[in-house]
Formats: structure tokens, C-alpha cells, sequence
């Protein structure tokens, strides 16, 4: 992908990029809980946007997207937003602008491998790779934490998506071999050794199903949350968030709660119950016991969160039917994309092909698998000087 990209921006703007790499992420456990003030236990994997991109002199950023074939231009003044995908290259030069760094005009091609619209978030992959790309350019020396708040701030306003940090996060900030147990309400993290991978590959299985979260439903689902604090805040006025309340709490609380809204609280404070336990299970190396929670994780985000469909939960049920899958669930912001296997290694193609032909049989397309692993952050791969 880095030899393509490099060919193509060569062959369009006749001069030499730098190349970044910014990759996709997994996510073991925690899920619609980053916004909520909680846990998350995320990774980097290896599929990844690639950027050729040098600097050009003028006040216009110019880009081509390789994946779908479309140029794409904007000027540095007076950044509005729309359009698809160049919504969020506008979003981040945008926000960096709004930070008081001065972007300067830039020609890119964009290329990668990670699915669009299947829960792997290739728009943080795309705002990340961005930022770390001008900030190399600029020597603007933003933190990490620095670049994945731009990225979260470029989607609330540009695609207009109310997301929470996770995604942003964990492009800038995986490590190989690693997940990351991060609390979004401090932004303090850990890494934690994902020593299992020899024992497991984490598979992805896509239901193929396309999901939009800017079609409102994820920003609905964060107001819910928002109106369940208000109203649990009469009984607990030091609670600023879901993170501030136990699952038992909001159970006791349920008469005042409207029917959804207490199935959305006591999802978030369930599940980030779990993330707790799941994560002391995963340093004692219990790898049944935390994909058990992974399991409830996927009955929670299906059955209370609602934010499932049937072929996720089609493909989390065919994954609880097989002894060599420690744990699955549906992965990302829902209304389609992955489910996240723990695979026993050795029995990977076995489990391929029997998920392969029953989702066949009953849907009548063949979901695409992605055995994945897990890779450093977002980073500069090739400096100008190396290119050549
Ligand atoms: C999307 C959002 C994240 C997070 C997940 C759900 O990926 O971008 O911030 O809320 O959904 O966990």
C-alpha cells in the first residue's frame, strides 16, 4: 500500500511525500461507555489508512482517495463543512486552526485497507493520520492526547457524529502486542501485554451490514444517557455521569426512569461493571471468564442498548456454539459492521468456514473475515529524505 501510494502521489503532484500509516482499532470490551465517562479496553490492529502527503506552498489542501477514485480540494479560509470523506480532513485542519496552529496548504492520496463503515473506525484512522501528518509537516509538537481531542472535536462538528474518545484514542496511542485500559473520564491509561495471542487470534467477522452512526441513532443514544443522569442526579447529586453510578443503583432507581432510558443507564453501568472484571480477569490470565463477559456485553448492546441488528446477533450466537471461541460480541458503535471473536489458534479456519457457511445459508452473501493483530499507533513511516 505504501508503494502505491507513493507511485500515485509521484504520478499527481510530481514531487516526494512523507508516508503515514494510521491504523483501525479492536475493542475487547467496553462499549458506548467512553461518552459515559468510563472504561474501554481497546488496541491498534494491522489494517490501516496510508497517507502520501507533502506540503504545497499555497493556502488550498488538495486530496485523492484512492478507494473510491474522487479528487477532493478545499481552502484553508473559511473551512465549512461537507462532503464525505474529505469532511474529515476539513474537520481536523479545522480545529487545529481553531487551536491557533497555522495549517498551510497540502497535496495527500489517501489509500488503506480498513473496511469502511464496518466498526473498525476508519474516520479516526483518517483524522489521526491527518494530524500526525502536519504535525511532522508543521512541527507543530502536539501530545497524542493533543491530536486525538482535534479528532474527536473534527467528528462532533464536521460529520456531526457525537462520539466519545475511544476511537481517536486508541489510533494514536496503540502499541504492539498491547490493549489499553483507558478511563475516559481522567484520560489515564495503562497498557496491558495481550498475552494470549499465542493462545487466541482475535477474528473479526463483518455482517456486512453497512453502519451509518451520523443517521442519529448513536447521538440519540447519548442523550438518553444524558437524560437518565439528570433524572438519577434527584436521588444522587454527585453523580456527573453513568461512570459515578453502579448497575444497583440504577435498578433501585428504575420507577423514575423512562422504560428506554433506564435500559440504556443500566446497560452503560453494567458494562462498565464488566470492563472491571474483565480486565482483572485478563491479568490472571482467565481468558474463559472475561470472554464470558464479552458474551454479556453482546446480550447488553443487543437487547438494552439496541444498537444490534440480526446479523450481529446471528453471528454472536453462531460464535457462542463453538468451543474454540472464548469470547464474541458486536464491536463499535452497532447497526452493523464486526463482531470480535477470541479464536483458539489452530482452530481459526474451522471456525471461518462454519461461520462462513451458515451466515451464507441464512443471509446469502458470505461475510468477510479479518484475522487481525495487534500494531503500534498512528506514525510517520517514511520521512521525505527516505522516500526516494
Ligand atoms: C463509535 C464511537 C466511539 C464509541 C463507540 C462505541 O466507535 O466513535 O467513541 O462510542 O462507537 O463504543
Amino acid at each position: 500500500m505504501i508503494a502505491t501510494a507513493t507511485k500515485e502521489f509521484r504520478q499527481r503532484f510530481n514531487r516526494e511525500p512523507i508516508i503515514i500509516s494510521s491504523p483501525g482499532r479492536i475493542n475487547l470490551i467496553g462499549e458506548h461507555t467512553d461518552y459515559n465517562e468510563g472504561f474501554v479496553l481497546p488496541a491498534a490492529i494491522d489494517k490501516r489508512i496510508i497517507y502520501a502527503i507533502a506540503l504545497n506552498g499555497t493556502d488550498t489542501c488538495n486530496a485523492y482517495a484512492m478507494f473510491s477514485g474522487e479528487s477532493a480540494s478545499f481552502s484553508l479560509h473559511n473551512i465549512e463543512p461537507g462532503g464525505d470523506w474529505i469532511n474529515y480532513l476539513k474537520g481536523v485542519v479545522y480545529h487545529l486552526q481553531q487551536k491557533g496552529h497555522e495549517v498551510k496548504g497540502f497535496d495527500c492520496v489517501i489509500t488503506g485497507d480498513i473496511p469502511i463503515g464496518a466498526g473498525m473506525s476508519s474516520s479516526a484512522a483518517v483524522e489521526g493520520g491527518l494530524a500526525v501528518a502536519l504535525d511532522h509537516l508543521l512541527g507543530f509538537n502536539l501530545t497524542r492526547m493533543e491530536m486525538a481531542r482535534i479528532g474527536q472535536l473534527a467528528e462532533h462538528t464536521f460529520p456531526g457524529v457525537k462520539c466519545g474518545i475511544m476511537d481517536q484514542f486508541a489510533n494514536l496511542h496503540g502499541r504492539k502486542d498491547s490493549v489499553m485500559l483507558l478511563d475516559c473520564r481522567s484520560l489515564d491509561y495503562q497498557y496491558f501485554p495481550f498475552s494470549f495471542s499465542s493462545e487466541v487470534k482475535v477474528v473479526l467477522v463483518n455482517s456486512m451490514v453497512h453502519h451509518s452512526l451520523a443517521s442519529s441513532e448513536y447521538n440519540v443514544r447519548r442523550a438518553q444517557c444524558e437524560e437518565g443522569v439528570k433524572i438519577l442526579q434527584q436521588v444522587y447529586p454527585s453523580a456527573n455521569s453513568l461512570r459515578d453510578l453502579t448497575s444497583a443503583q440504577v435498578q433501585q432507581q428504575q420507577h423514575l426512569l423512562p422504560a428506554k432510558v433506564y435500559d440504556r443507564c443500566l446497560y452503560v453501568t453494567q458494562e462498565n461493571e464488566r470492563v472491571e472484571k474483565a480486565c482483572a480477569h485478563l491479568q490472571r490470565n482467565e481468558l474463559k471468564e472475561a470472554g464470558a463477559l464479552m458474551f454479556a456485553s453482546h446480550e447488553g448492546l443487543s437487547k438494552l442498548y439496541e444498537v444490534s441488528c440480526p446479523e450481529l446477533d446471528f453471528l454472536a450466537q453462531l460464535a457462542s456454539q463453538r468451543p474454540e471461541v472464548a469470547g464474541a460480541r458486536m464491536m463499535g458503535g452497532g447497526f452493523g459492521g464486526c463482531t470480535i471473536n477470541l479464536v483458539e489458534t489452530g482452530k481459526v479456519d474451522a471456525f471461518c468456514e462454519f461461520v462462513q457457511e451458515q451466515f451464507r445459508q441464512r443471509y446469502g452473501v458470505s461475510p468477510e473475515i479479518y484475522i487481525t493483530s495487534i500494531e503500534d499507533g498512528a506514525k510517520v513511516e517514511l520521512a521525505v529524505e527516505a522516500v526516494a
